[in-house]
């Protein structure tokens, strides 16, 4: 998997060690998962299962998942990755995740421009990402990136849950 630097950010691949501050940063804050499939981390150990499947994801040959670090500091505070892949390997779909207190710096707009290039490089043609109606700001972002508005769909709201929301779908060709 390739490390993917930005003006202000390096994305790179998960490895061992990162459960601790990835539970501080984001999985256990409830204002993260609030428009997320997964309900906030109730401990560490979620978190390290997760990053467990991560790394074993990777090791299987999965290339397309990154933490965001900052480029002075190699702590991840947040995470991009490609959670679908359709259309004959033509198609993927992101998901992105930032800490609370690095919100509306303008990161996820960076990391996203960085793996939607990344995405056609490696082949794709087209990238998708879906949000919460009410997740205004992942709305902003998709926009900033120059996804644009395909129309609305329904989603499930959370894992294991019947209970479905109205979500945005965005799009951007090659
Ligand atoms: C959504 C999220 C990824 C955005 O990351 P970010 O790094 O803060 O995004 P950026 O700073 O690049 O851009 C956010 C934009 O939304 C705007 N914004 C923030 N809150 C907003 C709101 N309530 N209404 C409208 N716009 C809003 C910001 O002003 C900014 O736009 P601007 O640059 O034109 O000022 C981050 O808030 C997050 O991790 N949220 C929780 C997890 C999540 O929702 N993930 C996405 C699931 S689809």
């Amino acid at each position: 998997m390739s490390t993917l630097t930005t003006d202000r950010l390096v994305l790179r691949p998960f490895k061992e060690g990162d459960a601790e501050m990835m539970y501080r940063n984001w999985t256990s804050d409830e204002n993260v998962a609030k428009y997320c499939h997964w309900h906030k981390h109730k401990n560490l150990d979620a978190t390290v299962w997760l990053l467990n499947m991560y790394l074993e994801e990777a090791a299987s040959g999965f290339e397309y998942r990154w933490a965001i670090t900052q480029k002075d500091n190699d702590e991840p505070i947040g995470a991009i990755d490609v959670v679908g892949i359709i259309d004959d390997n033509t198609t993927a779909e992101i998901g992105y995740v930032l800490s609370k207190k690095h919100w509306n710096k303008g990161y996820v707009t960076e990391a996203l421009n960085a793996v939607i290039d990344e995405l056609f490089r490696n082949g794709f043609t087209k990238i998708k990402a879906v949000h919460h109606v009410d997740n205004l700001a992942s709305g902003k972002v998709m926009e900033k990136c120059g996804m644009h508005f395909v129309g609305y769909e329904k989603s499930i709201a959370k894992w294991g849950s019947d209970e479905l929301c109205d979500v945005k779908l965005y799009e951007i060709l090659k």
